[in-house]
């Protein structure tokens, strides 16, 4: 399951991200890849401990904790600290699974379920760079507007097409979710979404609404590790 989560930062959000990332040293992206990964990856990143990275990554963290679609979709138990990206003409990234475990600075090893790409470039801004993720249903092409965030299962392969013209700028980040199997945490987040159109049709206090979202809880308290 691929969730789009619209405007996750604001257009001066992108705006201020974008002046700040312009002052910061760029590496090349092959620090953060494991061995099979760093042959198909030509990117540049933000150091991990770079202050400016720290700075943008807690207003992200911020805005994920307050968005109910991220949290409905990821359920999510800790966040790893987002990470800065850029494809310039040239550069891509070869298909690939994401690492299972990462450690997060303070050495917390936390196991990826859940991967999300934040666009901090608009589409026009460049020539390929598609975000290319491959399911039992098939390939799904993103390329989202700047602000739009992409949610979709670590377990994926995927892959970002070479950029052609301008540069793509971007954040990216695990999830370590509360509901490990992909196939649980989609039915809960069916389940959640389908309790809100109702919600928005009939009085909270209707017996059904109750019901279901006894459910829901009673299905995440079996399902969820905390
Ligand atoms: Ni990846």
């Amino acid at each position: 399951m691929l969730t789009r989560v619209p405007q996750l930062l604001s257009k001066d959000q992108v705006r201020h991200f974008r002046q700040v990332l312009e002052q910061t040293p760029w590496v090349d992206g092959k620090v953060t890849a494991g061995a099979q990964s760093a042959v198909a990856k030509h990117n540049l990143q933000v150091p991990e401990d770079a202050p400016q990275a720290r700075e943008l990554g807690q207003i992200i963290l911020g805005a994920l904790g307050r968005n109910e679609a991220f949290v409905s979709a990821a359920l999510p138990m800790r966040v790893f600290p987002p990470l800065f990206n850029r494809y310039e003409p040239g550069m891509g990234f070869k298909a690939h699974v994401d690492n299972a475990v990462r450690f997060a600075p303070g050495l917390v090893r936390m196991r990826t379920d859940v991967s999300s790409t934040l666009f901090l470039s608009e589409p026009d801004e460049y020539d390929g760079g598609e975000l290319v993720i491959e399911d039992t249903y098939g390939e799904h092409r993103v390329k989202f507007e700047a602000g739009d965030l992409v949610v979709y299962p670590a377990t994926s392969l995927h892959r970002v097409e070479p950029v052609t013209r301008g540069a793509r700028w971007a954040s990216f980040f695990w999830s370590q979710s509360m509901v490990r199997d992909e196939g649980q945490r989609r039915t809960l987040y069916d389940l959640d979404r389908a309790i809100q159109d109702i919600r928005a049709e009939v009085s909270d206090a209707h017996h059904g609404v109750i019901t279901l979202t006894g459910v829901y809880h009673n299905l995440l308290r079996r399902w969820g590790e905390m």
